[in-house]
């Protein structure tokens, strides 16, 4: 396994180059004073939602009411990585984007804003919280996003044929959540397909699932960013794994 702290000692030229170019690109794009006023938005709102949560696994745990700048605050992409979101779709160009887990978008419009002309799914059990993040992106003129109301197994199971270029992967963060999406996802990817996974970190079984899907022979390029975890399925490219600080 090929360990690298920086760009320096990595050997692939795919990796290289998304290393260069995309994560430590340092322009300032345009895009991201939208994304800052769509967060400002979301921070200023003095609205409350009665949310369902479904932190454990698809396991409905518990309804709140929460405050829509608490939600934004707490379970919300923070900018550095939303930013990095919107550089990776930039990068890459998917045409059928998907997110697993909507919250209020934050998110999402990174992936739509990304590339424009993609088709961006994503995927809340909250209705009410799928319900305020649909219009929230309309009123924000992101068009090329869809919400579903759906746990993810049940997306899944209507969306049998739907094969997927990028998808970032930020619901319930457990071990078995983890593994079921991942296995639901390697019938729906494509030559190229990235996946992100989202705090790789958070407890050692969020840990173990990580290591099991970098393991997996399906998997060609693995990259560890401490709080993310991305996998490529890249036929041709020999399996390396990398270690990257962002
Ligand atoms: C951490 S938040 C998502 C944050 C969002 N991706 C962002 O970038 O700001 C996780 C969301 O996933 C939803 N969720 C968790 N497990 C789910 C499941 N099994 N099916 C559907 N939604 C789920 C939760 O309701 C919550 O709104």
């Amino acid at each position: 396994m090929l360990r690298s702290t920086n760009q320096h000692g990595v050997h692939s030229p795919f990796v290289y180059d998304l290393v260069t170019r995309c994560f430590y690109d340092t322009t300032a794009y345009p895009q991201y004073k939208d994304l800052d006023l769509y967060r400002k938005q979301l921070h200023d709102s003095k609205e409350i939602l009665f949310v369902t949560d479904h932190g454990s696994g698809s396991r409905i745990f518990r309804s709140d009411e929460r405050p829509v700048a608490a939600i934004a605050k707490h379970a919300g992409i923070v900018r550095k990585r939303q930013r990095l979101l919107f550089r990776l779709v930039q990068y890459l160009q998917p045409h059928t984007v998907l997110e697993l887990g909507t919250s209020l978008g934050l998110g999402t419009i990174a992936l739509g804003l990304g590339n424009p002309t993609a088709e961006v799914h994503t995927v809340e059990g909250c209705p009410v919280t799928a319900k305020y993040t649909s219009e929230a992106l309309k009123k924000a003129r992101l068009h090329n996003a869809r919400v579903h109301t759906a746990v993810f197994e049940d997306f899944f199971s209507k969306t049998p044929h739907t094969t997927f270029d990028l998808v970032y992967i930020d619901g319930s963060h457990s071990q078995e959540q983890t593994l079921q999406n991942f296995q639901q996802l390697l019938n729906r990817k494509k030559e190229g397909t990235l996946l992100i996974f989202d705090d790789i970190y958070l407890n050692p079984s969020m840990t173990e699932a990580w290591r099991a899907i970098v393991h997996r022979p399906e998997v060609s390029v693995s990259i560890d960013t401490f709080q993310w975890g991305l996998v490529f399925f890249r036929s041709g490219q020999k399996k390396e794994h990398f270690t990257i600080r962002l």
